[in-house]
């Protein structure tokens, strides 16, 4: 695979979508990236219009509603992005043959299972955004071509939503932080995920694969290293809470690490999530990004 496959990325403007783009590009793919400029994922005849006119060979479906307290108040709008826009996505696909790639999120998970989720584990969403996730899996299962589900979670990258640059922002404007120590997960550097997925695809994966960075990791584990990085340990009150202590609007899993050793027999172990997280610091000035 390389300069003759040509590889459609929708959300190309997002956090992951951006180094999807880098990375085939720099590895001499035909890269188109799409955004909401190019096509709105709920307008069927613009998503199928781009798609049509462009016929590439892959599609790596990144685009999503991904706020996930947003989407318990947009529920609709969830829907009508992730739910519909991936059946746009998916029947475009058919029409030109294309391979397709969905980026899901360990949310389709309830998090009551206690060690890490593999491939067959049955979702139960708990929340809008992982249920309208699941069902664009199920829209992509269905699909009669080549499919490929890539499970992810917790990404960082340089997006101020991120979650380290937003502990870094309140950490230098407040000085304390109040951060969940009973919510555990599998930090991913988005850069990392976004080579997994183009590993996958070239050795034509399909079916579902877990890539998160390796180690397991609570809310305040992630902020603490942060802070380690950054040199803002001193000075900063960083205070463990439990979920119960904080309103949030959507239920979140307690822990919703994902096993990757499906991803290990093909390729090796993922680097570990603090490693990941120190390339990231090393690679950007969070303080840059807004
Ligand atoms: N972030 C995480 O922790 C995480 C974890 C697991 C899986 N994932 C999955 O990974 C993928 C990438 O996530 P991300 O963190 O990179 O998200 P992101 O930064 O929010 O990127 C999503 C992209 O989709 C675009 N988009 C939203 N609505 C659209 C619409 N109606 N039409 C066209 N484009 C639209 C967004 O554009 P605007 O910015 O203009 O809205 C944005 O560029 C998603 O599928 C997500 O579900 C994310």
């Amino acid at each position: 695979m390389s300069a003759d496959v040509k590889v459609l990325v929708t959300g190309a403007g997002g956090m992951l979508g951006r180094f999807v783009v880098k990375k085939l590009i720099d590895d001499g793919y035909e890269t188109v990236g799409a955004d909401i400029d190019e096509f709105d994922l709920t307008v069927e005849d613009e998503v199928k219009g781009f798609i049509l006119a462009e016929k590439p060979d892959v599609i790596i479906h990144t685009g999503a509603f991904t706020g996930v307290d947003e989407a318990e108040d947009c529920p609709e709008r969830s829907h009508r992005v992730n739910v519909d826009g991936t059946r746009y996505v998916v029947e475009s696909a058919s029409e030109v043959g294309a391979y397709i790639i969905y980026i899901s999120t360990d949310y389709v998970f309830d998090g009551e299972k206690g060690n890490p989720y593999v491939e067959e584990d049955i979702p139960n969403p708990i929340n809008v955004y992982g249920r309208t996730k699941y069902i664009g899996e199920i829209e992509v299962r269905g699909y009669s071509g080549r499919w490929l589900i890539v499970r992810s979670a917790w990404l960082f990258g340089p997006s101020p939503i991120a979650f380290p640059v937003k502990v870094y922002r309140r950490a230098v404007e407040e000085r304390e932080l109040r951060v969940v120590n009973d919510q555990f997960g599998s930090p991913t550097y988005a850069k990392d995920l976004a080579e997994a997925v183009i590993k996958l695809m070239e050795k034509r994966a399909d079916g579902i694969y877990h890539f998160v960075n390796s180690g397991i990791a609570s809310r305040y584990d992630l902020a603490m290293r942060t802070l380690e990085y950054a040199g803002l340990l001193k000075g900063i009150n960083l205070i463990e809470i439990s979920t119960g202590d904080i309103e949030s609007k959507a239920k979140r899993p307690p822990y919703s690490v994902l096993d990757t050793g499906k991803y290990e027999r093909l390729f090796c172990e993922p680097r570990m999530w603090y490693e990941a997280l120190k390339a990231f610091m090393d690679e950007y000035d969070i303080s840059q990004i807004v």
